[in-house]
């Protein structure tokens, strides 16, 4: 089928004023939950968007490692083209789409280092290999070739044998904090529900978006 031709019904219960919560976290974290129980491949995953110096976006996926009221975790190499760009800017957006469910999210906000103890805890809990490549990947830098990367993650092995690999000082967490944040459910003839919260005062207010 062409790409252009693809076109499914979205045949789903709908998102209407009384399933909406309070507190949008709350309903964030339940859709989570209904897309990790309908299978859908890294329910976590959400595209992060910045802006470089040059104020260009830029996009990339990441997991969440957390959710909560004080924003969305993720982690990361800091001196990644991802992480000069938050230093440099701080506002951001991120993005969950979970297809099956007909449903996606997006958040805008403003991105702050976690804490060296949520960092430290986070690395700790990661497999070795991982945190060998935390250490190997000059993430984001050009690369001659996939050897010089091995020959990197050698070096590292050979650096830490036998001891715990300690958090590379470049590599931790950042927390998206939430300014604004639209649930999107799928309906048909492209009828969508759409519900942006935004934060007033220390007040959630949601208002339903024209699809
Ligand atoms: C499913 C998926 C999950 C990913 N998770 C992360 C992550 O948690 N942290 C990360 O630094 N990169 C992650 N990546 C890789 C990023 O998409 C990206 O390639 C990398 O962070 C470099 O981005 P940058 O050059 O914009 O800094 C993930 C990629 C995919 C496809």
């Amino acid at each position: 089928m062409g790409i252009a031709d693809r076109r499914i019904q979205y045949e789903t219960a709908g998102l209407d004023v009384d399933d909406l919560l309070p507190n949008p976290i709350d309903l964030l974290l339940r859709w989570y939950h209904q897309a990790e129980e309908a299978g859908a491949a890294e329910p976590n995953a959400m595209v992060v968007s910045t802006l470089d110096e040059q104020g260009h976006p830029d996009a990339r996926v990441v997991l969440a490692r957390g959710i909560s009221t004080d924003g969305i975790t993720f982690f990361t190499n800091r001196q990644s083209a991802k992480g000069i760009q938050i230093a440099h800017n701080n506002k951001a957006a991120a993005t969950f789409a979970w297809l099956q469910l007909h449903r996606s999210v997006r958040v805008r906000g403003t991105i702050a280092v976690a804490s060296d103890q949520a960092s430290d805890e986070y690395f700790a809990s990661r497999p070795r290999s991982s945190q060998i490549g935390a250490w190997a990947s000059p993430q984001s830098e050009p690369l001659g070739t996939r050897e010089d990367l091995n020959d990197r993650v050698e070096e590292v092995e050979e650096r830490f044998a036998g001891v715990d690999v300690p958090r590379p000082p470049h590599w931790g967490g950042y927390v998206l904090s939430i300014d604004s944040i639209e649930f999107w459910q799928g309906r048909p003839s492209r009828l969508h529900d759409r519900f942006r919260y935004t934060l007033n005062g220390s007040v959630w207010r949601a208002e339903r978006l024209a699809p």
